[in-house]
């Protein structure tokens, strides 16, 4: 299950990868906003990321009009890992290095088209494991307060 979540900047986006959810054959659950007035991306990013660290949802995309706030967000649930991302490189790299759990972007910085790429390859990436292993089980050492 993939959880999808957006600002009012990111609805248009979200319905699009939607649709290229839908055409591999893979679930998803939206946690909001599916209305087109200001919001704060805070919220939206919490609800998804929480079900991704609650194991509610494997992965998520979340989508604001930089993917950055939304991103920050995300990244503030405890153990997960957020890549944003406007290149197809860095975000198959962030799954297959970083084990990345959470894919934000900008609906003002990539378009249609780009984005959707970005997440396939995001989506149909491996993590490594070995080494990178290590190098996430440091991360999740600093987080819990360990000093390296
Ligand atoms: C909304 O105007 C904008 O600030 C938000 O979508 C996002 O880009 C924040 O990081």
């Amino acid at each position: 299950m993939i959880a999808l979540a957006s600002d009012h900047t990111g609805i248009e986006l979200k319905n699009e990868i939607k649709k290229m959810l839908d055409e591999m054959g893979l679930a998803w659950k939206d946690f909001g906003t599916n209305e087109a007035v200001s919001c704060d991306y805070p919220i939206y990013g919490y609800r998804a990321a929480k079900a991704v660290a609650d194991g509610e949802c494997d992965r998520g995309i979340l989508i604001c009009g930089t993917g950055v706030g939304i991103g920050i967000a995300a990244s503030k649930v405890k153990g997960i890992r957020v890549c944003t991302c406007s290149d197809v490189y860095s975000a198959e790299l962030s799954k297959r290095h970083n084990n990345s759990q959470i894919l934000t972007m900008g609906a003002r910085v990539v378009g249609v088209d780009l984005a959707k790429m970005i997440a396939k390859h995001w989506l149909t990436a491996e993590f490594e494991g070995g080494r990178h292993q290590r190098r996430v089980d440091m991360i999740a050492a600093i987080e819990n307060g360990k000093e390296l």
